[in-house]
């Protein structure tokens, strides 16, 4: 049988504002993911047309190293591809400030998505990608 793939959704992907910080923490805490160090200056949001945020993605400095520990899509639009044009615009916006790496620490959790992305395992909690070019 053939099944056909839901359609992906177009969104916005750019920095937080301020405003928006209180729906990135519903969001991140809806889907059980930690929200200590969340902050505008470090997270990136995913908005339909009408300025909904759907999806988030905040990320940390460790030592010089970006590490994301925060990602989460709206329950209600898993699958839709929120979640790729989130992590391909934050990967191409830190390739441009000049990292080599970018290290994700996944809870034992997604690592297929992430693979998707290049990501390889580091250790049993986290995965990197090297940025070429
Ligand atoms: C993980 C998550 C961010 C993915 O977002 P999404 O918008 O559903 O993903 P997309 O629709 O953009 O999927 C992109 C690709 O990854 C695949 N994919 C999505 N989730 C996956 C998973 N958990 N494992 C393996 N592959 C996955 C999709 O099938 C798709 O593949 P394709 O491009 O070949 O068709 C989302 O499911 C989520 O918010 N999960 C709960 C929170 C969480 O676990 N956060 C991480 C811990 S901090």
């Amino acid at each position: 049988m053939h099944t056909e793939k839901p359609a992906v959704i177009d969104v916005t992907v750019g920095k937080a504002k301020p405003e928006e910080m209180p729906s990135v923490v519903q969001l991140y805490k809806k889907r059980g993911v930690e929200t200590s160090g969340v902050g505008p200056a470090n997270t990136h949001v995913a908005r339909t047309e009408s300025g909904r945020v759907v999806g988030a993605l905040s990320v940390v400095n460790c030592g010089g190293v970006p590490v994301i520990k925060n990602i989460a899509v709206d329950m209600e639009l898993e699958g839709r591809g929120v979640g790729r044009q989130l992590f391909e615009y934050v990967i191409e916006e830190l390739k441009k400030q000049g990292h080599h790496h970018i290290i994700i620490a996944h809870q034992n959790r997604n690592q297929g998505f992430y693979s998707k992305f290049g990501f390889k395992e580091l250790n049993p909690s986290e995965m990197v990608l090297e940025l070429r070019g």
